[in-house]
Formats: structure tokens, C-alpha cells, sequence
């Protein structure tokens, strides 16, 4: 899969995903991750492609040719398909797990982050498809949240990590937070690993993941809980895990 980022800190971009896991699967050649200059496109020789609002503000809002022309530069419109542009703004819709799935059946995306004011909305409306937001709350420019996505999409992908049970079973995943997890060893401070845990029974231990995790859901995240329908007997299981660690 390829990303290529539009930006104007491209070194910013790299150096996060040039590291760990991520940095790993560009290496094996899983990923290619792009940042692109946007001031290489500038079209003048100080690399200026801000301006002052029209009809008054404050700051600078990014011009559409450099946006646009660097856009441009990622395909060959005579013969490619223009490839999926995400903008990310705090206006967008707030990426979820789903989300980040669904966007990783693409082979090619291409993510757009503003700095100063923003961008002239004309070129938004002609490349970007969808607009996308970390979280409700305002970042000084669309570089980090590039890499929160980046990051979200890559480990979904085959072969980034090790195995899709990886991610398959973790928060978030399958509506409902991951259960605790223990290692080695068995004791300590006088905290014992849950029984069933060193039981070997894999029914068993799935069904205590499964209960544990969606009584974490439960206490923490209730609002994720009401999107799914628990039958009775869950409830009961999980009233049974209120009463003990309200005993504890
Ligand atoms: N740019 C500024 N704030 C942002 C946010 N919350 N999400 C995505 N991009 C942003």
C-alpha cells in the first residue's frame, strides 16, 4: 500500500514513520510512505504558497496552486485514476477503527494536512474526498494526525504485523475493549494470573477474554457497549465480575 503525504514539514512525517514497526514494513517494501513538499511547488523562487485571507482574518491560509500542483504530481491523470485524498481538519468525521479498515483496501491514499489558517476551500473541494479528524480537539497542523492515520491503517495490512490475530482480537476491533493480559511470572506482589489463564482450556480462555473485555467496556467506555446487543446470561457474568472486584 502507498501513502503519500502532502505537507509543508515532510521531514516531521518521515522521521515519525521511519521508526519501529511501521518503519520495518517500508523496509520489507509492504508500505511505501511518501511526504511531499508542498513549497517544491510554489512556483516562486522563496518557496511562499500563503496569503492573507480574503474578507479579513487572521494568518495565512494555504494557496490552491501549490496544493494543487502537488497533488497532481502523485499520478498520471491522462491514464491513472485519481487516487483517494483524505484532508485532515478537525471538521472531518473522527476516524474509528472501522474507518481506518476501510481505508486500508486502498492501494493508494493520499492525505492532505493544512497548516496556518487552513486551505482556500476551491482546491479542497476539487482533489479531497473526505475530510478526517483524530479527535475533537485542535492540532497545530494535519502532520501528526497524518501519522496517527498512517500508523492506524499500516497495521492492518498483511504482513505488517506478525499475525492478524494481532490486531483481530484487540480494543476496539470487535465493538468492545481487549480483556487484561498477563505474562510470566505467575505471581507477583502477590497478584496471581487469573487460573483459567494457566488452565490451557482455549474455550474457556476465550470466553473469560471475552466477558473481561466487554466488563472493561462496561465500566470505561459504556457508550461503546450500548451499540451491542449483550444477552442475559453476559449480563449476569458481568454483574458476577462487579460483585468480586466490588468485594476486592
Ligand atoms: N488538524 C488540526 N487539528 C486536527 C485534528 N483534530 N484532526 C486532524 N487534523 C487536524
Amino acid at each position: 500500500m502507498k501513502f503519500s503525504v502532502l505537507t509543508l514539514f515532510p521531514e516531521q512525517v518521515k522521521h515519525f514513520l521511519s521508526e519501529s514497526i511501521i518503519g520495518r514494513a517500508e523496509e520489507k517494501g509492504i508500505l511505501s510512505i511518501d511526504a511531499v513538499d508542498i513549497r517544491d511547488f510554489s512556483g516562486n523562487k522563496y518557496g511562499k504558497v500563503d496569503d492573507t485571507l480574503f474578507g479579513g482574518g487572521t494568518g495565512m491560509l494555504m494557496q490552491c496552486e501549490p496544493v494543487y500542483q502537488a497533488f497532481s504530481s502523485l499520478y498520471d491523470a491522462g491514464n491513472e485514476p485519481k487516487p483517494h485524498c483524505i484532508f485532515m481538519s478537525p471538521k472531518g468525521s473522527v476516524l474509528t477503527q472501522e474507518k481506518a479498515k476501510e481505508l486500508s483496501k486502498y492501494d493508494h491514499l493520499v492525505i492532505l494536512c493544512g497548516h496556518y489558517e487552513g486551505i482556500d476551500q476551491r482546491v479542497l473541494d476539487e482533489i479531497v474526498d473526505e475530510d478526517l479528524s483524530i479527535g475533537d480537539y485542535v492540532l497545530t497542523g494535519g502532520e501528526v494526525a497524518a501519522c496517527v492515520v498512517i500508523d492506524c491503517i499500516s497495521r492492518m495490512i498483511e504482513g505488517v504485523l506478525p499475525n492478524s490475530e494481532a490486531y483481530e482480537e484487540e480494543s476496539h476491533m470487535q465493538g468492545y475493549l481487549e480483556a487484561p493480559q498477563y505474562t510470566k511470572p505467575n505471581v507477583w506482589h502477590d497478584k496471581r494470573v487469573p487460573d483459567v489463564m494457566l488452565s490451557g482450556n482455549h474455550a474457556k480462555i476465550k470466553e473469560w477474554k471475552r466477558i473481561h473485555g466487554l466488563y472493561d467496556t462496561w465500566k470505561r467506555r459504556p457508550d461503546m457497549l450500548s451499540k451491542l446487543n449483550l444477552s442475559p446470561d453476559t449480563w449476569k457474568q458481568m454483574l458476577l465480575i462487579d460483585q468480586e472486584e466490588n468485594e476486592k
